[in-house]
């Protein structure tokens, strides 16, 4: 690690600086630059005392490795954390975050707009294991103390909500939700430490899909879940017990995606906010749902929190029927279609929040399409859906 550098002199270091040097020790890999991928079950102790008191540096694969621990310290840095464990996927942040902080009995409030598959684990899983979820309009704000019940133990926010981007007051349902002991929890993906600092904004423990923006290359699964010290010890003991360890190969692949995660970021914001503008003026889109332009509906929020917006918004077409869509959507040259976002490539995808939403009505007048912006040039990305508009305004 930076040997030479005082704890205090490194926290002050800018995030560009921190990426660069987070994680790493190249005295303890014989000089060279990066944490290599260790693999491996045993790890052979030097005497029994050492095995049966299990003080050496590691103990078994599923308690850590230098490649785990190289992740989890860059991570616990950037996130500002007490503690970070990463897991095989996202939604297995999710699942252990929730896991633990609540047990039978307990009640947990919810986003309405929170990622599906979250929501499909609090109906399903979390019921049936005795907690009860509700739902609760994003908009809420501190009015979220009215659902509070003598069992509430946590609170599940998403801001903004990846496919219809409604914005949280994290601050105000962070101080109701500490008021009456209970932890927040945050699914920061979108916005990412960088944007949304999320620990020094009061959450317990922030969720990041780094399949998305810590990847950047579409080419592994994985999350983290990061907590600070009250939250610390339950996610590590939950942690531990379930063994839920990421692969070697896609940490050391996350390790190399962070080194230009923060540069990979700025561009994706550039580019999505360009884009999101130039398509607030075609006359085949009603509304942008991007939290960072002035009159969609949480701007004030965004501006007085974040510090940047990434490269995922959605947008509301005028009415357009489903085989026009389909007539835009199947020809695109340069967006694919699929799911997921945060890799280097653009995306695009219908979707309807209609069927799931339980607290709110998602009432759209036309299709809507979430798009995630990638590291092409915005030029030809715009002759892409250019064409695109044509062959939905071509077909009826
Ligand atoms: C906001 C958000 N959280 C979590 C996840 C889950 O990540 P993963 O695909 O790695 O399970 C996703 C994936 O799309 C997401 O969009």
């Amino acid at each position: 690690m930076m040997k030479k550098i005082s704890k205090e002199a490194r926290s002050a270091l800018a995030d560009r600086t921190k990426l660069v040097y987070a994680g790493r020790d190249p005295s303890d890999q014989y000089g060279f630059v990066n944490t290599p991928i260790y693999r491996g079950s045993t790890v052979l102790s030097p005497s029994m005392e050492v095995l049966l008191a299990r003080t050496g540096r590691y103990t078994y694969g599923t308690q850590g490795t230098p490649t785990s621990r190289s992740l989890e310290t860059a991570w616990s840095e950037i996130a500002g954390a007490a503690g970070t464990v990463c897991v095989p996927s996202g939604l297995a942040a999710v699942s252990v975050a929730l896991l633990s902080c609540l047990k039978a009995g307990d009640h947990l409030l919810i986003t309405d707009s929170v990622y599906r598959p979250t929501r499909v684990f609090a109906d399903g899983l979390l019921k049936r294991f005795g907690v009860e979820t509700t739902y609760y309009d994003p908009t809420i704000g501190a009015g979220i103390e009215a659902l509070f019940r003598p069992n509430t133990k946590a609170v599940f926010t998403e801001a903004p909500g990846s496919q219809t981007f409604e914005m949280q007051d994290i601050p105000a349902i962070a101080e109701v939700t500490h008021r009456h002991g209970a932890t927040l929890l945050m699914d920061n993906t979108w916005a990412t430490p960088f944007f949304f600092p999320p620990h020094a904004m009061g959450v317990d423990l922030a969720i990041e899909a780094g399949t998305k923006y810590l990847s950047g290359h579409s080419d592994l699964l994985l999350g983290m879940v990061s907590a600070n010290e009250k939250a610390w010890p339950d996610l590590h003991a939950t942690y531990s017990a379930m063994a839920i360890c990421a692969g070697p190969e896609d940490m050391f692949l996350a390790m190399r995606g962070m080194r230009t995660m923060l540069l990979r970021l700025k561009e994706q914001e550039k580019s999505a906010l360009l884009m999101a503008e130039w398509l607030q003026a075609r006359p085949e889109v009603s509304r942008v749902l991007h939290p960072a332009l002035p009159d969609c509906p949480g701007h004030d929020i965004w501006k007085r929190d974040f510090k940047g917006s990434s490269g995922l918004f959605s947008i509301v077409l005028k009415p357009a029927s489903q085989k026009a869509v389909a007539a835009m959507l199947d020809d695109l040259a340069l967006f694919g279609m699929g799911y997921s976002w945060g890799g280097f490539e653009s995306l695009i995808i219908p979707f309807d929040a209609k069927p799931y939403r339980t607290a709110t009505a998602w009432q759209p007048e036309g299709p809507a399409l979430r798009i995630q912006i990638g590291l092409e040039d915005v030029a030809d990305l715009q002759k892409d859906l250019d064409a695109g508009f044509a062959r939905l305004r071509a077909t009826v």
